[in-house]
């Protein structure tokens, strides 16, 4: 059975749009662990556009699982990464301008000091790069202790044959990362109908999923909110 991070970056969007109090990232990592998560994930982005740098102290402080924190190979996050000490740092592209993370890090060999300091501080390190066998054998020369393969192209595929080429793409990818003696790790735009197939796999240890569980959450819970409003106008 394989371990399912929950990316709440979403709930704290939704506050971030009124810079408000509401809907609280805290309460929904809690909730989260309630069922059955084995890992909060958080992107703390350079804009601080949705998770700003509160959410991430207070969830170091309250959360009983896991804390992955996503963030950009820059020396401002490595320091943020120190003094928070998150079980583990997933280091992730970033550009200002794309609305969310847009393919996977490129690995350079300018990556290894950072990746030390990080590990130094007694924390693991994952990468989110493509299924590509060479930059697996990079991120193992660089000493990651696990791997976060890409699957947003996989999300967006819906023409069969290309589905079938891409689902072996991450499988080879897989079983290198494991073989390689690293985590194997998936994330980005799994849903409630693509998730499967990769599952189907049986090697993928571990899942960072948000968008489409804080997409279903609005639905499941809006008949309830919407009655409980009712009731006060009554
Ligand atoms: N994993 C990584 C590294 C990500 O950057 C993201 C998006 O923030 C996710 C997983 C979750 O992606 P989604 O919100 O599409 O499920």
């Amino acid at each position: 059975m394989a371990d399912l991070g929950i990316n709440i970056d979403h709930v704290a969007t939704i506050r971030q749009a009124r810079m408000g109090i509401e809907p609280e990232p805290i309460q929904a990592a809690a909730i989260a662990e309630q069922n059955g998560a084995d890992q909060i994930t958080v992107h703390l982005r350079e804009d601080r556009r949705h998770i700003q740098d509160r959410d991430l102290e207070l969830l170091r402080k309250t959360i009983q699982t896991k804390l992955n924190l996503e963030m950009a190979a820059t020396p401002e996050m490595v320091t943020i990464a120190q003094s928070i000490k998150p079980d583990t740092v997933t280091l992730v592209p970033e550009k200002r301008e794309e609305l969310t993370t847009e393919g996977g890090l490129k690995l350079t060999k300018e990556l290894l000091p950072l990746i030390r300091e990080i590990k130094e501080a007694g924390i693991e390190v994952s990468v989110f790069i493509e299924p590509d066998l060479e930059m697996i054998k990079f991120a193992k020369e660089l000493g990651t202790d696990a791997v976060e393969i890409h699957t947003g192209y996989y999300a967006n595929l819906n023409n069969n044959k290309e589905l079938e080429s891409e689902i072996n793409r991450i499988y080879e990818a897989a079983k290198l990362i494991k073989k390689s003696g690293m985590r194997v790790v998936a994330g980005h735009g799994l849903n409630y109908h693509n998730v499967q197939r990769l599952v189907d796999l049986d090697i993928i240890e571990e899942y960072n999923i948000g968008h489409s569980i804080i997409s279903r959450a609005v639905f499941t819970g809006l008949a309830e909110a919407v009655f409980s409003m009712k009731q006060l106008v009554f």
